[in-house]
């Protein structure tokens, strides 16, 4: 199992690319069971994630083309992909592929539309949380299909003409059940409303590509999403938008190990929260041509309180990386996180490398140090991964971070992009 190694100490300066965003070509992916022409991806990360979803999406009957590979200057690369899927192969998910990637549940939605039924294997709970899908059943059932739990599957059906839209509130904000909802709502017969809609720039991102395939798609970005019906998707070309999460996880790098970084091809439009969360400690963070510039003093790095909340709150994905940075504030602050129950496994690894932290429910409070020492620690999930390798970089000698395979789920080149701007790390192979 491969390691990362990093001896803490240099501050970051360069330029970093930011890569497509995972959290939205997933769902555009899955779009592609949509239609039986071609929807081309550009931009499109080069994740376990992504491949594993091709993996998925092929059981399903659709064909992957991968060409256009782009390679930048400094290496980096973004892929340009075709799905194509002339015929649905199989519409049922099973449980060793959906078990391995929570969002391949979301098959469960164009399965639906396209062929009148799916079965989908249930995702199950995972390490941040018990993730249930309440909300995807009783939306879909506001469509008219017939959902039933059967040997850890869920069987889902159509009625005979179809899905038929519907008025339909979330009780609670999930972006999965939004991404689900509005595919299926493109294919059903009339109009659907969607209210406490997520409004977060993936479901923005998926509905302008829906739109670009020929669904008549409105209020997309606010909690309001009126859909209306029609009777075939075809194919289109959409660039996947630029990945707020690791534009986040690099200012806040930036912003922990002091330096002056651009980061390229993102917008800071995408988390202007996280952003002024991050000034707010001290940190320059101003918008520039095709991206954004961090400048950190590494050190009086000011206490600042967050409180995760879905868009345009504070993120959950950016939760461990703020903790990282807290861990060497000049005082005391409080990280709540409201989305998921469990997410804050990060808390005894930072501590192994000296952070201060303590849990009271739901809230940590970070008492910040004057300096974090280097040691071993364990990945537990894919945020939670990329804030060891933050608080490694601010920390004095070699942190040793296992189980990387976490971060190769979300974070594309991220000893190369790191490792070009200064940093020392490097992946060790056992
Ligand atoms: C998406 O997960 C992201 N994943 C997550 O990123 C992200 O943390 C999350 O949204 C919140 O922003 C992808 O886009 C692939 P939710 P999702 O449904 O859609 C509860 C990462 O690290 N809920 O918005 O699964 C749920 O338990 C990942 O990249 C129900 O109660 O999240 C949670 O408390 C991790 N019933 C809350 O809603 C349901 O049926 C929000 O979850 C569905 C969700």
């Amino acid at each position: 199992m491969d390691r990362i190694r990093i001896v803490g100490g240099n501050p970051l300066n360069g330029i970093i690319p930011i890569s497509g965003a995972k959290n939205a070509a997933l769902p555009l992916m899955i779009a592609s069971l949509l239609t039986s022409d071609t929807l081309t991806l550009e931009n499109v990360p080069h994740l376990a994630d992504v491949e594993q979803l091709i993996r998925i999406l092929g059981n399903h009957g659709v064909d992957v083309s991968v060409n256009g590979r782009r390679e930048h200057q400094d290496g980096s690369y973004a892929r340009t992909i075709h799905f194509t899927c002339r015929k649905i192969a199989d519409t049922t998910a099973p449980y060793d592929l959906v078990s391995k990637m929570r969002a391949s549940f979301w098959v469960i939605g164009p399965l639906l539309a396209r062929e009148g039924q799916a079965r989908v294997s249930l995702p199950g709970g995972c390490a941040i949380g018990t993730r249930p899908v309440d909300l995807f059943i009783e939306g879909l059932t506001a469509l008219g299909a017939t959902m039933e739990i059967d040997g850890g599957y869920i069987n889902a059906t159509a009625p005979a003409g179809g899905l038929i839209g519907a008025r339909y509130t979330f009780p609670k904000v999930s972006v999965g059940a939004t991404h689900v909802l509005m595919m299926a709502a493109t294919l059903a017969n009339g109009t659907t409303v969607i209210g406490n809609a997520a409004r977060e720039p993936e479901v923005v991102d998926l509905a302008n590509c829906l739109n670009a395939m020929g669904a008549k798609i409105s209020g997309a970005g606010t909690s309001t999403i009126t859909i209306e019906g029609v009777t075939s998707l075809s194919g289109a070309r959409h660039r996947v938008l630029p990945d707020r999460i690791e534009t986040g996880t690099y200012a806040m790098a930036v912003a922990m190990t002091g330096g002056d970084v651009t980061l390229q091809g993102t917008d800071s439009a995408l988390l202007e929260t996280a952003l002024e969360a991050l000034r707010r400690t001290g940190a320059e963070v101003t918008s520039v041509e095709d991206g954004i510039r961090v400048v950190g003093h590494g050190d009086a790095i000011k206490p600042v309180d967050v409180v995760t909340d879905p868009f345009p709150g504070f993120p959950t994905d950016l939760q461990a990386q703020f903790m990282g940075l807290m861990t060497r504030s000049t005082g005391t602050s409080h990280i709540t996180e409201t989305i998921f129950e469990n997410r804050f496994m990060h808390v005894q690894e930072l501590a192994r490398l000296g952070a201060n932290i303590s849990l009271s429910g739901q809230t940590a409070k970070i008492v910040g140090v004057s300096k974090l020492r280097g040691a071993q620690v364990m990945a537990t999930d894919l945020r939670a991964s990329v804030s060891l390798v933050i608080a490694g970089l601010a920390a004095e000698g070699e942190t040793v971070v296992s189980r990387v395979y976490h971060l190769d789920r979300g974070f594309e080149q991220l000893e190369e992009k790191l490792g070009r701007c200064g940093a020392i790390v490097e992946r060790v192979s056992e």
